[in-house]
Parts: structure tokens; C-alpha cells; sequence
């Protein structure tokens, strides 16, 4: 890091720098006017997108464009791929280039390698900035046809919120990301990584809904020629479901949440 610092000048900040962009879904139909420029304006192109026509797409914008997909392995641990990733990026930086680094969704959730490039970049005094995507969450909102803000809602990566046992209102709605590969640390090469996971999470749920209650196991199409799947089950059904580690999961409100009359008084709206 030391002899990358010294590269500055005093004239401003080294040339190199970074941009991370999001691809959304459907095949760049959901990227921003923004980060499509950077994508073609970029010296280097480097991404992690889901399928091989985002890929192809990609490349068709900037020839540079490189998959970072080759640093998963099965059986090696993620946050070893995240580095290697962030390095990836980190090394045409450095090199003085304009670099634009593509994830598929938003850049920023559940993305640990833009967050490392990001910091790392701008720890050694390199400009990064990052542009928001359209994120999963995003797109399973419009196709339940749902305006989240009706009830509040939270969402969780499905490890985290059982392994913190993360408290959450049953009476908001409820977005669980990662429900298919629930406490596995490494990447594997099959579609769903832990059903054991998924028969834990079940369980925790079941704790706070009854049985019948409708969830719904969300895929967003990636290709505009696939269906997009709302899967729609009793959650006590869930640990046996169809779930890939691509499915995120919905919980509907149990019920609306009480008024509390003092409150509304209080706020001059009783
Ligand atoms: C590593 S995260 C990436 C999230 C992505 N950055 C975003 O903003 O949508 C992977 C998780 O995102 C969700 N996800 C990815 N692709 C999806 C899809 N096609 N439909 C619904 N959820 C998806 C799932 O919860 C999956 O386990």
C-alpha cells in the first residue's frame, strides 16, 4: 500500500480510479443511464453478473470487460472469492486506469467485494464512488404489486437474522435475502446450498406465524423471456419448497398493527 501512496502527486489525486455500478435484472434493462456510461466510458471493465447474456451485453459495451465469476470455486470459502475479487478490481486502479466494476442487482447489498474494493481504493487515495442499482428487493415489491411503506418493512440476509436471532415486527412485512444457502460460508455448485438451513429458518418463523400463513418464495426473471416465480406456499411447507440461491423470501403483515390512540393525540391526528 506504502508504494501505491507514493505514486500521488501533489498535483491532485492519482489518476486511476474506481466506479461501482449495479446491472439490476433483465439484461442492463434496469441500469441507469449513469452507470451505463461508466460501464462504456470505463479503461477497464471488470463484473459478477448472473447470467452469460448480462455478460455478453456487457462486453458488447466495453471490450474490456472481464468476469470476476472464475474466482468461485466449489468448496472454497466466499470471502476468500471477495478478496480475490477486490483485488481484481484493486490492480487496473492501480495501474492508473479508469475502472468500472459491474455487479448484477444494486453494487451495495449483499455485495461484499464492491464494499472492500470501495475502501480499499479510497484508503490507498484513489477516487471511488459507487452508483445505486436496482436490487431484488426493489423488483419483488412491484411484482407483488406492494407498497411496502403500507406496514413497515424489514429485511435481513436469512444467516444473519437467525444466527442474531434479529427481532422483527410479524405486524410489517418481512424480506429475507440468502434463504438458499443459509449458513454456508463456502460456494457450492448446486441450486440449493442447505435445506437444513432452510428447515431452521422455517422453524424460527413458525415461532412468531402460525403454520398457514402465505409466504411467498420470490425469483425475479433475469432474462425478459423467463417467468419471474411467486411461489406461493403455507410457511409451514417452507423447509420442503422449491428454493434455489437465487429465491428470496416474502412474510406478509400477520395483522395490522394496533392504533395507539395517546400516540395519534399527541401527534394531533386522533
Ligand atoms: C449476493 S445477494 C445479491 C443481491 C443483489 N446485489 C441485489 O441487489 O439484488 C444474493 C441474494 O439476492 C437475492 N436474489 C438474487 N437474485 C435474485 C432474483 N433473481 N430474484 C430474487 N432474489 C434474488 C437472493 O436473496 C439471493 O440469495
Amino acid at each position: 500500500v506504502g508504494s501505491h501512496r507514493s505514486a500521488g502527486t501533489a498535483a491532485g489525486p492519482k489518476r486511476g480510479s474506481l466506479i461501482v455500478v449495479g446491472t439490476g435484472y433483465l439484461v442492463g434493462g434496469m441500469v441507469p443511464l449513469l452507470a451505463r456510461d461508466a460501464i462504456a466510458q470505463a479503461e477497464k471493465l471488470l463484473c459478477s453478473v448472473g447470467d452469460p447474456i448480462t455478460q455478453h451485453w456487457l462486453a458488447s459495451l466495453n471490450p474490456t470487460a472481464e468476469s470476476l465469476n472464475d474466482a468461485y470455486a466449489p468448496g472454497k470459502p466466499r470471502r476468500e472469492t471477495y478478496r480475490e475479487m477486490a483485488e481484481r478490481i484493486l490492480a487496473p486502479v492501480r495501474q492508473g486506469k479508469r475502472v468500472c466494476a459491474a455487479f448484477y442487482g444494486h453494487p451495495g447489498i449483499l455485495v461484499d467485494p464492491s464494499h472492500l474494493a470501495m475502501r480499499q481504493a479510497r484508503q490507498e487515495g484513489y477516487p471511488a464512488r459507487m452508483l445505486p442499482g436496482i436490487s431484488a428487493e426493489d423488483c419483488l415489491w412491484v411484482d407483488l404489486g406492494l407498497d411496502p411503506s403500507d406496514h413497515g418493512w424489514q429485511s435481513f440476509e436469512a444467516t444473519d437474522f437467525l444466527v442474531h436471532r434479529r427481532g422483527h415486527d410479524s405486524r410489517s412485512h418481512l424480506v429475507l435475502f440468502q434463504i438458499g444457502s443459509i449458513g454456508v460460508g463456502v460456494y457450492l455448485q448446486r441450486p440449493l446450498w442447505s435445506r437444513r438451513g432452510l428447515k431452521v429458518l422455517m422453524e424460527v418463523l413458525l415461532e412468531s406465524y402460525p403454520p398457514q400463513h402465505e409466504v411467498v418464495v420470490y425469483q425475479a426473471a433475469l432474462l425478459p423471456v423467463l417467468q419471474t416465480r411467486l411461489d406461493r406456499l403455507p410457511l409451514g411447507k417452507l423447509a420442503r419448497a422449491e428454493v434455489n440461491v437465487a429465491s428470496t423470501l416474502y412474510v406478509p403483515p400477520l395483522a395490522p398493527a394496533p392504533r395507539d390512540a395517546v400516540m395519534a393525540a399527541r401527534l394531533g391526528i386522533g
